[in-house]
Protein backbone atom coordinates (compact mmCIF):
# COMPACT_ATOMS: atom_id res chain seq x y z
CA UNK A 1 0.00 0.00 0.00
CA UNK A 2 1.43 3.19 -1.23
CA UNK A 3 1.83 5.77 2.03
CA UNK A 4 0.42 8.88 0.69
CA UNK A 5 -3.34 9.12 0.29
CA UNK A 6 -4.75 8.48 -3.09
CA UNK A 7 -7.27 11.06 -4.75
CA UNK A 8 -10.65 11.17 -6.46
CA UNK A 9 -12.51 13.95 -8.08
CA UNK A 10 -16.07 13.35 -7.03
CA UNK A 11 -17.58 14.29 -11.03
CA UNK A 12 -20.75 15.31 -13.34
CA UNK A 13 -20.98 18.45 -14.95
CA UNK A 14 -24.93 18.38 -13.92
CA UNK A 15 -25.83 19.80 -10.60
CA UNK A 16 -27.99 17.34 -8.31
CA UNK A 17 -27.31 14.12 -9.15
CA UNK A 18 -25.59 13.03 -5.87
CA UNK A 19 -21.36 14.14 -6.15
CA UNK A 20 -21.81 15.64 -2.26
CA UNK A 21 -23.81 12.77 -1.09
CA UNK A 22 -20.95 10.73 -2.45
CA UNK A 23 -18.19 12.56 -1.18
CA UNK A 24 -19.90 12.20 2.26
CA UNK A 25 -21.02 8.66 1.80
CA UNK A 26 -17.45 7.69 0.87
CA UNK A 27 -16.04 9.56 3.70
CA UNK A 28 -18.04 8.17 6.09
CA UNK A 29 -17.01 5.33 5.19
CA UNK A 30 -12.81 6.08 5.71
CA UNK A 31 -14.03 7.09 8.87
CA UNK A 32 -16.16 3.79 9.67
CA UNK A 33 -12.85 2.20 8.58
CA UNK A 34 -10.44 4.33 10.79
CA UNK A 35 -9.15 5.64 7.50
CA UNK A 36 -8.55 9.35 7.75
CA UNK A 37 -9.20 11.53 4.85
CA UNK A 38 -9.56 14.54 3.51
CA UNK A 39 -12.61 15.97 1.84
CA UNK A 40 -11.72 19.19 -0.60
CA UNK A 41 -14.70 21.09 -1.18
CA UNK A 42 -14.50 22.90 -4.66
CA UNK A 43 -17.78 23.74 -5.02
CA UNK A 44 -18.34 27.39 -4.36
CA UNK A 45 -21.86 25.96 -2.97
CA UNK A 46 -19.70 24.88 -0.17
CA UNK A 47 -22.19 21.98 0.72
CA UNK A 48 -19.45 19.22 1.81
CA UNK A 49 -18.13 21.23 4.14
CA UNK A 50 -21.48 22.55 5.50
CA UNK A 51 -22.18 19.34 5.85
CA UNK A 52 -19.28 18.35 7.51
CA UNK A 53 -19.53 21.36 9.76
CA UNK A 54 -17.63 23.54 8.69
CA UNK A 55 -18.71 26.98 6.95
CA UNK A 56 -17.31 28.62 3.97
CA UNK A 57 -16.58 31.75 4.02
CA UNK A 58 -14.91 34.63 2.60
CA UNK A 59 -12.74 35.86 5.66
CA UNK A 60 -10.71 31.93 6.52
CA UNK A 61 -8.52 31.07 3.84
CA UNK A 62 -10.15 28.60 1.49
CA UNK A 63 -9.53 26.30 -1.32
CA UNK A 64 -10.09 29.62 -3.82
CA UNK A 65 -6.69 30.98 -1.92
CA UNK A 66 -5.12 27.45 -2.67
CA UNK A 67 -6.08 27.66 -6.05
CA UNK A 68 -4.89 31.14 -6.27
CA UNK A 69 -1.68 30.82 -4.78
CA UNK A 70 -0.51 27.07 -4.97
CA UNK A 71 1.11 27.57 -1.75
CA UNK A 72 1.13 24.54 0.42
CA UNK A 73 1.29 26.39 3.33
CA UNK A 74 -1.90 28.01 2.40
CA UNK A 75 -3.30 24.82 1.84
CA UNK A 76 -2.20 23.54 5.14
CA UNK A 77 -3.64 27.23 6.99
CA UNK A 78 -6.86 26.40 5.27
CA UNK A 79 -7.19 22.48 5.91
CA UNK A 80 -9.51 22.50 9.45
CA UNK A 81 -10.79 19.11 11.36
CA UNK A 82 -14.18 18.57 10.58
CA UNK A 83 -17.01 18.65 12.78
CA UNK A 84 -17.42 14.50 12.05
CA UNK A 85 -14.32 14.92 14.39
CA UNK A 86 -10.99 13.68 14.13
CA UNK A 87 -9.20 12.10 11.14
CA UNK A 88 -11.84 13.82 8.66
CA UNK A 89 -10.18 17.08 7.42
CA UNK A 90 -11.65 19.72 5.08
CA UNK A 91 -10.22 22.26 2.47
CA UNK A 92 -13.45 24.38 2.62
CA UNK A 93 -14.37 26.28 -0.09
CA UNK A 94 -15.25 29.98 -0.37
CA UNK A 95 -18.16 31.74 -2.13
CA UNK A 96 -16.32 33.59 -4.43
CA UNK A 97 -14.10 30.43 -6.04
CA UNK A 98 -15.43 31.02 -9.17
CA UNK A 99 -14.75 34.68 -9.21
CA UNK A 100 -11.01 33.45 -9.34
CA UNK A 101 -11.49 31.34 -12.12
CA UNK A 102 -8.11 30.96 -14.37
CA UNK A 103 -7.30 31.14 -18.05
CA UNK A 104 -8.53 26.95 -18.67
CA UNK A 105 -4.97 26.90 -20.98
CA UNK A 106 -3.25 28.56 -18.19
CA UNK A 107 -1.23 25.12 -17.43
CA UNK A 108 0.68 26.69 -14.04
CA UNK A 109 -3.01 27.61 -12.55
CA UNK A 110 -4.25 24.16 -13.62
CA UNK A 111 -1.60 22.49 -11.48
CA UNK A 112 -1.13 24.86 -8.45
CA UNK A 113 -4.00 22.94 -6.28
CA UNK A 114 -1.92 19.74 -7.08
CA UNK A 115 1.07 21.20 -6.16
CA UNK A 116 -0.25 22.85 -2.71
CA UNK A 117 -1.95 19.57 -1.47
CA UNK A 118 0.70 16.99 -2.48
CA UNK A 119 2.66 17.61 1.05
CA UNK A 120 0.09 16.60 3.13
CA UNK A 121 -1.25 14.12 1.22
CA UNK A 122 1.46 11.79 3.61
CA UNK A 123 -1.21 12.36 6.52
CA UNK A 124 -4.66 10.38 4.40
CA UNK A 125 -5.44 7.78 3.14
CA UNK A 126 -7.96 9.01 0.51
CA UNK A 127 -8.93 12.67 -0.63
CA UNK A 128 -12.11 13.13 -2.11
CA UNK A 129 -12.53 16.37 -3.98
CA UNK A 130 -16.44 17.72 -4.30
CA UNK A 131 -16.32 19.67 -7.66
CA UNK A 132 -18.71 21.61 -8.77
CA UNK A 133 -21.09 21.07 -11.63
CA UNK A 134 -19.05 22.69 -14.10
CA UNK A 135 -16.25 21.62 -16.46
CA UNK A 136 -14.50 25.40 -15.45
CA UNK A 137 -11.03 26.02 -14.54
CA UNK A 138 -11.91 25.08 -11.04
CA UNK A 139 -12.68 21.80 -11.93
CA UNK A 140 -9.56 21.22 -14.28
CA UNK A 141 -7.45 21.79 -11.49
CA UNK A 142 -9.74 19.22 -9.79
CA UNK A 143 -8.52 16.92 -11.83
CA UNK A 144 -5.14 17.83 -12.54
CA UNK A 145 -4.70 17.27 -8.43
CA UNK A 146 -6.45 14.05 -8.88
CA UNK A 147 -5.44 10.09 -9.44
CA UNK A 148 -8.89 9.27 -10.61
CA UNK A 149 -12.49 10.47 -11.16
CA UNK A 150 -15.21 8.66 -9.96
CA UNK A 151 -18.29 9.75 -11.91
CA UNK A 152 -21.03 10.16 -10.41
CA UNK A 153 -24.54 9.47 -12.17
CA UNK A 154 -28.34 8.89 -12.45
CA UNK A 155 -30.01 6.22 -14.29
CA UNK A 156 -31.53 9.32 -16.65
CA UNK A 157 -30.75 10.52 -19.76
CA UNK A 158 -29.41 14.21 -19.31
CA UNK A 159 -27.06 12.79 -16.40
CA UNK A 160 -25.57 9.83 -18.46
CA UNK A 161 -25.21 12.78 -21.29
CA UNK A 162 -23.48 14.68 -18.89
CA UNK A 163 -20.96 12.07 -18.30
CA UNK A 164 -20.26 11.97 -21.92
CA UNK A 165 -18.98 16.13 -21.59
CA UNK A 166 -16.85 14.85 -18.47
CA UNK A 167 -15.16 11.85 -20.51
CA UNK A 168 -14.33 14.46 -22.70
CA UNK A 169 -12.67 16.65 -19.86
CA UNK A 170 -10.69 13.53 -18.51
CA UNK A 171 -9.33 13.16 -21.52
CA UNK A 172 -7.93 16.29 -21.90
CA UNK A 173 -6.74 17.11 -18.46
CA UNK A 174 -4.95 13.52 -18.86
CA UNK A 175 -3.04 14.93 -22.06
CA UNK A 176 -2.40 18.24 -21.55
CA UNK A 177 -1.01 17.80 -17.18
CA UNK A 178 -1.92 14.50 -15.69
CA UNK A 179 -1.22 11.67 -17.67
CA UNK A 180 -2.17 9.55 -13.94
CA UNK A 181 -5.16 10.35 -14.35
CA UNK A 182 -8.11 7.45 -14.73
CA UNK A 183 -11.84 7.13 -14.64
CA UNK A 184 -11.79 5.21 -11.71
CA UNK A 185 -15.61 3.81 -11.55
CA UNK A 186 -19.23 5.16 -12.02
CA UNK A 187 -21.34 5.26 -8.66
CA UNK A 188 -25.34 5.11 -10.08
CA UNK A 189 -27.16 7.41 -7.51
CA UNK A 190 -30.66 7.43 -6.54
CA UNK A 191 -31.25 4.00 -8.64
CA UNK A 192 -35.23 3.74 -8.70
CA UNK A 193 -36.60 0.14 -8.24
CA UNK A 194 -37.14 -1.81 -11.21
CA UNK A 195 -38.12 0.64 -14.45
CA UNK A 196 -38.23 -0.36 -17.79
CA UNK A 197 -36.36 3.59 -18.62
CA UNK A 198 -33.70 3.00 -15.95
CA UNK A 199 -33.00 -0.86 -17.43
CA UNK A 200 -32.50 1.10 -20.76
CA UNK A 201 -30.33 4.06 -19.46
CA UNK A 202 -28.09 1.07 -17.39
CA UNK A 203 -27.47 -0.50 -20.90
CA UNK A 204 -26.50 2.82 -22.64
CA UNK A 205 -24.25 3.59 -19.31
CA UNK A 206 -22.72 0.25 -19.93
CA UNK A 207 -21.84 0.69 -23.18
CA UNK A 208 -20.61 3.98 -22.53
CA UNK A 209 -18.45 3.36 -20.16
CA UNK A 210 -17.91 -0.34 -20.06
CA UNK A 211 -19.80 -2.82 -17.80
CA UNK A 212 -17.04 -3.22 -15.08
CA UNK A 213 -16.40 0.51 -14.78
CA UNK A 214 -20.04 0.54 -13.15
CA UNK A 215 -19.48 0.06 -9.52
CA UNK A 216 -22.08 -2.45 -7.48
CA UNK A 217 -23.94 -1.44 -5.35
CA UNK A 218 -26.29 1.42 -6.60
CA UNK A 219 -26.66 3.86 -4.07
CA UNK A 220 -30.65 3.79 -3.08
CA UNK A 221 -32.41 7.06 -2.28
CA UNK A 222 -33.08 7.33 1.69
CA UNK A 223 -34.33 10.29 3.56
CA UNK A 224 -31.02 9.24 6.17
CA UNK A 225 -28.44 10.87 3.76
CA UNK A 226 -30.57 14.36 3.28
CA UNK A 227 -30.97 14.13 7.42
CA UNK A 228 -27.29 13.24 7.94
CA UNK A 229 -26.93 16.84 6.21
CA UNK A 230 -29.19 18.37 8.02
CA UNK A 231 -27.46 17.52 11.03
CA UNK A 232 -23.97 17.98 9.95
CA UNK A 233 -23.09 14.64 10.98
CA UNK A 234 -21.96 11.30 9.33
CA UNK A 235 -24.85 8.99 8.22
CA UNK A 236 -23.93 6.44 10.68
CA UNK A 237 -24.43 8.73 13.91
CA UNK A 238 -28.27 8.83 13.06
CA UNK A 239 -28.43 4.95 14.47
CA UNK A 240 -30.20 1.86 12.85
CA UNK A 241 -31.82 3.45 10.08
CA UNK A 242 -28.49 4.25 8.48
CA UNK A 243 -27.23 0.47 8.50
CA UNK A 244 -28.36 -0.09 4.81
CA UNK A 245 -26.55 2.79 3.79
CA UNK A 246 -23.78 2.05 5.79
CA UNK A 247 -23.43 -1.52 3.76
CA UNK A 248 -23.55 0.01 -0.07
CA UNK A 249 -20.86 2.83 1.13
CA UNK A 250 -18.76 0.02 2.94
CA UNK A 251 -19.24 -1.99 0.01
CA UNK A 252 -18.09 0.98 -3.07
CA UNK A 253 -15.34 2.04 -0.19
CA UNK A 254 -13.83 -1.32 -0.40
CA UNK A 255 -14.38 -1.42 -3.96
CA UNK A 256 -11.92 1.65 -3.81
CA UNK A 257 -9.63 0.33 -1.65
CA UNK A 258 -9.02 -2.41 -4.12
CA UNK A 259 -8.96 -0.32 -7.41
CA UNK A 260 -5.96 1.78 -5.44
CA UNK A 261 -4.06 -1.04 -4.66
CA UNK A 262 -4.13 -2.09 -7.92
CA UNK A 263 -3.03 1.14 -9.17
CA UNK A 264 -0.21 1.77 -7.09
CA UNK A 265 1.42 -1.89 -8.02
N1 LIG B 1 -29.31 8.77 -2.60
C1 LIG B 1 -29.94 9.84 -2.12
N2 LIG B 1 -30.95 9.71 -1.22
C2 LIG B 1 -31.58 10.80 -0.74
N3 LIG B 1 -31.30 12.07 -1.09
C3 LIG B 1 -30.32 12.26 -1.99
C4 LIG B 1 -29.58 11.17 -2.55
N4 LIG B 1 -28.67 11.69 -3.40
C5 LIG B 1 -28.81 13.01 -3.38
N5 LIG B 1 -29.81 13.37 -2.53
C6 LIG B 1 -30.27 14.74 -2.24
O1 LIG B 1 -30.43 15.43 -3.47
C7 LIG B 1 -29.92 16.74 -3.38
C8 LIG B 1 -28.80 16.94 -4.40
O2 LIG B 1 -27.74 16.05 -4.09
P1 LIG B 1 -26.22 16.54 -4.03
O3 LIG B 1 -25.42 15.41 -3.50
O4 LIG B 1 -26.14 17.83 -3.31
O5 LIG B 1 -25.93 16.73 -5.59
P2 LIG B 1 -24.71 17.48 -6.30
O6 LIG B 1 -23.59 17.58 -5.34
O7 LIG B 1 -24.38 16.61 -7.49
O8 LIG B 1 -25.24 18.82 -6.74
C9 LIG B 1 -29.47 16.92 -1.95
O9 LIG B 1 -30.51 17.52 -1.23
C10 LIG B 1 -29.22 15.50 -1.46
O10 LIG B 1 -29.38 15.37 -0.08
MG1 LIG C 1 -22.55 19.23 -4.69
Amino acid sequence: MSDVASVSAVLNQKGGVGKTTITLGLAAAAQRAGDPCLVIDLDPQGSAGWAMGVEASDDHLSVGDVLRTGEARVAEAATVTSGWGEGVDVLPSSRNLIDREADPRDKAATLRLRTAIEPMLDRYRFAFIDCAPSLGPTTRAGLAAADRVLLVVELSALSIRGAEAVLDMVEDVWSDVNPDLDVGGVIVNRAPAVSVEAQRQEHELNRLMGKRAVWRPFVPQRTVLNEAVGERAPVQALGYRSRDVNEVFDTLYRKLVRVTARASQ
